[in-house]
């Protein structure tokens, strides 16, 4: 596991954002290769988003070759749960048939709640759950309540929502904390053991997680668990720099076409 810290909202959602463009830019996605990510809703990611978007329209990232599950936020190629479907479980059950078709999750961006819940996997989840329908923990309806002009009553008591499992099985996890009000579930996520009260501590077991925080975010973790990973940046942000765009990859497509035939 690796735990990035930067100092604020701002800077770990563009850490967030430029390790995505680079995953996605030396995966070299193309029509017979498509670059699978899973996407949260949520607030937290929108900063990330942002930046994605001018990565986009400064052309140094493309989405072409990208599948999304879970939003609709790129042009197509997107799959989201349809919580108005006549029969909830089927959606489910086509949802994870879409995952596997697609080649499974190559990395799945995930934010959470600050009762530790990853997608809506309240506690309790099995950590082996599949997609499924969630009845929303209480401090779930509170903490979402401000998309729902503040109003308790307007808040679905129900979600779709993808299982551990299955964001379990995606090749790898980028888990999105910032806030102190998430402080406390960064801690349970990786200084105490796996637990389904937490759902999030599951990715303890994951080969592949990465979780990118603010400063704030770490405020229950201990001082030695904080420097270490600090130590660790110098190496973690060759992740993110040198930052790849698809333009230059272009132009080294262009120059080795052009080279001259010598033997
Ligand atoms: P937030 O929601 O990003 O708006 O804090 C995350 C979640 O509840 O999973």
């Amino acid at each position: 596991m690796k735990l990035i810290i930067l100092d604020h909202y701002f800077q770990a959602s563009e850490w967030a954002a430029k390790y995505i463009r680079n995953r996605i830019i030396q995966f070299n996605p193309g029509p017979d290769k498509y670059f699978t990510l899973g996407l949260p809703t949520g607030s937290t990611p929108l900063g990330c988003y942002k930046k994605l978007i001018e990565y986009y329209k400064n052309g140094d990232l493309s989405f072409k070759y990208v599948k999304t599950f879970n939003m609709d936020e790129y042009v197509d190629n997107t799959h989201i749960l349809n919580g108005n479907a006549a029969d909830l479980q089927a959606e489910c059950d086509a949802f994870e048939k879409k995952i596997k078709a697609a080649g499974g999750i190559e990395l799945f961006v995930g934010g959470i709640g600050p009762d530790g819940h990853i997608a809506f996997n309240e506690p309790g989840s099995s950590l082996v759950s599949r997609t499924r329908v969630k009845t929303l923990a209480m401090d779930t309806i509170l903490a979402n309540a401000r998309f729902f002009d503040g109003d308790l009553t307007k808040v679905p008591t129900m979600a779709l929502t993808v299982g551990v499992g299955t964001v379990m099985d995606a090749r790898e996890v980028m888990i999105l904390i910032t806030g102190a009000h998430k402080a406390f579930a960064l801690y349970k996520a990786i200084e105490e053991g796996v637990n389904h009260m937490w759902t999030v501590s599951a990715f303890q077991q994951h080969p592949r997680t990465v979780f990118v925080c603010d400063e704030d975010a770490t405020l229950e973790l201990k001082v030695k668990t904080v420097k270490y990973f600090k130590g660790l940046m110098l190496v973690h942000n060759k992740l993110v720099d040198p930052l790849y765009s698809i333009k230059e990859k272009e132009i080294e497509k262009s120059q080795s076409s052009k080279k001259p035939y010598s033997d």
